[in-house]
């Protein structure tokens, strides 16, 4: 029998790729969107990938009686995966009270829901923006959580002592959060992937745009940072990769043989830092397409360097980031090339 997995946010971005990978590793997905940031057409895509439709619910997780009305329905989920949430940055600091409202009671309703219908566990989407700009690189996850530089990234540091209250509190679940570092790439089958709307803010839409000529050049935000070529450093990780981390931390939650602890965190990155400038030249390279960009000012609240210590998931998750940046990136831009062709 097929374990049942509920998939919030499951048309976003991260959650159409984990769906993929959750539904080739054998587990039945519920998936739930409200089309804020995604659209129909992505589970078209899934199929496409993998032969079978997830279970989709159009619906909102902050609307709790119909968030119940799923739970009824498959009284056999057993573990949940909450992506679902608003992540502009930019626009919570705009915007609070729609982030606070969005990101954290839809939480909230799944937790309540999962102590009454007996889920067994939650992975939660967190993130590298906890750790702020760390003192210690790479940064492990006994780090200090960093007071927050945007509502955004507040609420995923109170959603974390969310989950972790209700797991001191005897929830009768397990949790397991995990620290994305910065997601990039698609599926190499290109049948899904980020879909940007409106002027991206992120550096990758943004660079496949420009190489696609939608966009005139691309403003590098600052070369005055103190790292070897003065633009900021991430640990970029391939979207496919991060998929699969999730189908390794249900396994682990699943597990009645492992005896983990209720709740348990995990970076998931590469383990390496590549700057701004090396990323595009990394780009050019691989796809032989020049890339229009100009050094400008930095961007307001940009942390100047960051990696993960990927450690404790690789030996205690099972998982490693596998593929290289050179082959995420060439997803990245033949992702591109079939959004610019429909
Ligand atoms: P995304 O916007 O592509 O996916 C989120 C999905 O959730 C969208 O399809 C949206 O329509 C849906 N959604 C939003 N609010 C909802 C609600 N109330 N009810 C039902 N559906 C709702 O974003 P993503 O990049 O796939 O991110 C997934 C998760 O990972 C988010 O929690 C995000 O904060 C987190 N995260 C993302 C990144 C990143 O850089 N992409 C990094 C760290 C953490
Ligand atoms: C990457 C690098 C920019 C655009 C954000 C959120 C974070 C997480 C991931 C969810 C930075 C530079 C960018 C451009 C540029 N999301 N850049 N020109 O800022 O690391 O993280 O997304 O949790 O919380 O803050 O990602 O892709 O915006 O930027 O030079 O047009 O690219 O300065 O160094 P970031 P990003």
């Amino acid at each position: 029998m097929k374990q049942t997995i509920l998939v919030t946010g499951g048309t976003g971005y991260i959650g159409s790729h984990t769906t993929v990978e959750l539904q080739q590793a054998g587990y039945h997905v519920v998936s739930v969107d409200n089309f804020s940031n995604s659209n129909a057409a992505v589970l078209d895509g899934i199929e496409k990938i993998t032969g079978i439709r997830p279970d989709f619910y159009e619906a909102d997780c902050n609307d709790m009686p119909a968030m119940e009305h799923i739970f009824a329905s498959h009284p056999d989920i057993v573990g949940v995966i909450h992506f679902a949430a608003s992540k502009a940055v930019g626009e919570s600091v705009q915007k609070p009270l729609k982030y606070y409202r969005n990101n954290i009671l839809s939480l909230l309703n799944l937790l309540e829901l999962m102590a009454r219908f007996g889920t067994r566990g939650i992975v939660f989407s967190s993130s590298c923006t906890v750790y702020g700009q760390p003192d210690v690189l790479p940064v492990t996850e006994d780090a200090p959580i960093q007071e927050a530089i945007s509502p955004y990234g507040n609420t995923k540091q109170i959603n974390e002592e969310i989950i972790r209250d209700a797991i001191h509190a005897g929830a009768g679940y397990k949790a397991i959060l995990l620290r994305y570092f910065n997601p990039i790439g698609a599926h190499p089958s290109a049948h899904i992937g980020e879909l940007p709307i409106g002027v991206p803010q992120n550096l990758i839409p943004y660079l496949t745009q420009t190489a696609a000529g939608i966009r005139a050049e691309l403003s590098v935000f600052g070369d005055d940072y103190n790292t070897p070529d003065g633009s900021c450093i991430r640990d970029y990780i391939y979207v496919v990769d991060l998929a699969k981390a999730h189908v390794a931390a249900i396994r682990r939650m699943l597990c009645a043989e492992t005896n983990s602890d209720a709740l348990e965190v995990f970076n998931i990155g590469t383990g390496a830092g590549v700057s701004v400038l090396e990323l595009i030249n990394t780009f050019e390279k691989v796809t032989g397409v020049s890339v229009p960009h100009r050094i400008v000012g930095r961007r307001e609240g940009d942390i100047e360097q960051v990696w993960a210590d990927p450690r404790k998931a690789n030996e205690v998750l099972g998982w490693k980031a596998e593929e290289t940046l050179s082959n995420t990136l060439l997803s990245a831009w033949r992702w591109q090339q079939h959004l610019s062709d429909r």
